[in-house]
């Protein structure tokens, strides 16, 4: 029995990953780490929390002190790393949280795998989920390829990129055996609501104007989320040692045109006319940095291991949209309390 870690287990994406492992390996043991901040909610696993193959551990992946004993009490043979800040707005407002987070605690995480396995690596491996942004931004032609130069623009892209740095370079130094993914735009069940389609999904239901930044012409590439689940089981089981994956949706949108699909889409579930929801958008104040336009050339990750996305994007949003109408309760919980308060600060001050 192969003993994994998957930090930020209790996420969006994260939660994802926890599932498709313990349903799919029921060999393996399946540790999910993560400190519930904010966007950790372990209501994301209430179906696989009771199975054998199952354990939560509570911790905070920059304390350095507890991550050391705990590696050293579960010798964990590999880790997968989705534990971060990720909402690039916050990073904005506060980027010490996403150094400390991103950077700190992906450093503290790969000291405490080398100090268990250092000279023993054989058949240990340690897996970071990263992000396209740290490619910067695209004109309006070309595609990110895994061999496209960094540029991170936001606070948010320049911690995760360091984090990539730094895995790369303990797999240099160190001879820790690693693999890296870049991802686009995720979307889809248990995403929190400070995102563009959670978060107009939400004021949908309340009757709440629907921002977008600037002009609503910026481009990102989307992938429903399970299938990133499944592209990170790939790559974990089958990936090359060493090597990086772009994972993308070859599915490219600028907002306001995604933001009228989405209306639509909600119109029609909620039996409103159609033009409804259309009403509430309201353009408002740039994001400063904006990045223009994210897009993934997944044809390494779709050649090499077979994979490739398997609902479009109407199916992923239609699926989508039903989840959160059946968990309405879900959204309320995580829009209670300090949500509203980080909505204030946000989106008060940025209005046209
Ligand atoms: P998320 O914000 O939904 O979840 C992050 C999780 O990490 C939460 O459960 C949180 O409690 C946990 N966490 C945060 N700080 C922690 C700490 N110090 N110690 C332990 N746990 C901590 O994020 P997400 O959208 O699910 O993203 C997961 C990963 O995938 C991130 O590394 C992100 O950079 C990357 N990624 C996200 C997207 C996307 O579209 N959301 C796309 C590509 C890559
Ligand atoms: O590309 C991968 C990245 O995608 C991940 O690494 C990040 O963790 C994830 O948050 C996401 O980053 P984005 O900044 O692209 O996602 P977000 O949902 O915040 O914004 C999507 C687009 O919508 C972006 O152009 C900004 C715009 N936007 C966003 C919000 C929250 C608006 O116009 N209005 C909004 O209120």
């Amino acid at each position: 029995m192969k003993k994994i870690l998957i930090t930020g287990g209790a996420g969006f994406i994260g939660s994802h990953v926890v599932r498709q492992f313990v349903l799919n390996y029921p060999n393996d043991h399946i540790y999910n780490l993560d400190a519930l901040t904010y966007a950790g909610n372990l209501a994301n696993l209430s179906d696989v929390e009771a199975l054998p193959n199952y354990t939560f551990v509570k911790a905070d992946i920059t304390d350095e002190t507890l991550i050391n004993n705990l590696f050293e009490k579960y010798r964990f043979d590999a880790v997968l790393h989705l534990a971060a800040e990720s909402h690039v707005d916050r990073s904005i407002s506060d980027p010490f949280s996403f150094v400390k987070t991103n950077v700190l605690g992906t450093v503290i995480l790969l000291q405490a795998f080398k100090n268990i396995w250092m000279g023993n690596w054989e058949g240990k491996r340690f897996y970071h989920i990263s992000t396209d942004e740290v490619y910067g931004s695209l004109g309006e032609t070309g595609f990110f390829t895994e061999t496209t130069p960094y540029a991170p623009n936001s606070p948010y892209s320049a911690s995760k990129a360091s984090s990539d740095h730094f895995v790369r370079a303990y797999g240099e130094t160190y001879g820790m055996p690693y693999v890296i993914s870049n991802c686009s735009n995720n979307y889809g069940p248990n995403h929190f609501p400070e995102k563009l389609i959670p978060l107009c999904i939400h004021n949908i239901l309340n009757n709440q104007a629907l921002p977008i930044y600037g002009d609503g012409k910026f481009i990102r590439d989307w992938l429903y989320v399970i299938d990133h689940a499944k592209a990170i089981d790939l790559v974990f089981h089958q990936g090359k040692n060493s090597e990086t994956y772009n994972i993308g949706g070859f599915n490219e949108w600028t907002n306001i045109d995604l933001v009228k699909l989405l209306c639509q889409l909600m119109d029609q579930k909620l039996g409103k006319t159609i033009g409804t929801s259309e009403s509430l958008i309201t353009y408002v104040t740039d994001r400063p940095g904006h990045d223009l336009r994210y897009a993934i050339d997944a044809r390494k990750i779709n050649t090499e291991l077979g994979w490739k996305p398997s609902v479009t994007f109407e199916q992923g949003l239609v699926k989508t949209i039903n989840w959160f109408m059946d968990n309405q309760n879900w959204l309320e919980n995580v829009t209670s309390g300090a949500y509203q308060q980080y909505y204030k600060e946000q989106y008060n001050l940025i209005k046209k």
